[in-house]
């Protein structure tokens, strides 16, 4: 693709190893560099399908809301939370409005993974997945009711 690639492995600014890669090197090379990003892509976009709905799932999931969505969300999910009612743009309120960022749990494990550009909607892919799949099965099962 570039003609002879070269790697250098370097420890304190002393060069170790140069690798030269010849054409095949080089494929092999990007290959392996096109899987990783698939993977990444694959995790950051497409996590695995929901966890099954337990009454534990859905107590953890309900005390992470409280603690990280609560204050723009509301208690209720209506979008009013001490924080959330004076926002522009203003959180859905989850029992009345259409998500317009999809509202399949797919849709919404994406929302709250990599949040919303430019709003207060903030993304949360540092909590654990299975974290963000309680809450999301939480606000699903107790504000959407469908
Ligand atoms: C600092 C305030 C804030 C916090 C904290 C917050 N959100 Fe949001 N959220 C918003 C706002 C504002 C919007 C609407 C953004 C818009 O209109 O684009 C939003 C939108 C959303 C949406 C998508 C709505 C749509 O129309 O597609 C989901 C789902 C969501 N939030 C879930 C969560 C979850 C789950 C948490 C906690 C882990 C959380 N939010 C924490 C402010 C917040």
């Amino acid at each position: 693709m570039f003609g002879l690639f070269e790697i250098y492995i370097v420890n304190s600014e002393k060069i170790i190893y140069k690798i030269s890669l010849n054409k095949k090197g080089e494929c092999v090379l990007m290959h392996i560099l096109f899987i990783s990003v698939l993977v990444l892509a694959h995790t950051l976009a497409f996590a695995g399908p929901p966890p099954k709905v337990t009454p534990e799932l859905l107590a953890k999931g309900k005390a992470s809301f409280e603690v990280n969505c609560l204050t723009c969300h509301g208690a209720t999910g209506d979008g009013n939370g001490p924080a959330g009612q004076y926002m522009n743009p203003k959180p859905r309120n989850f029992g009345k409005d259409k998500l317009k960022n999809g509202d399949t749990p797919e849709s919404m494990f994406k929302t709250v993974s990599n949040g919303l550009v430019n709003t207060a909607m903030v993304a949360f892919g540092h909590l654990p997945e299975e974290e963000r799949w309680a809450i999301i099965l939480y606000i699903r099962t107790t504000f959407m009711k469908k």
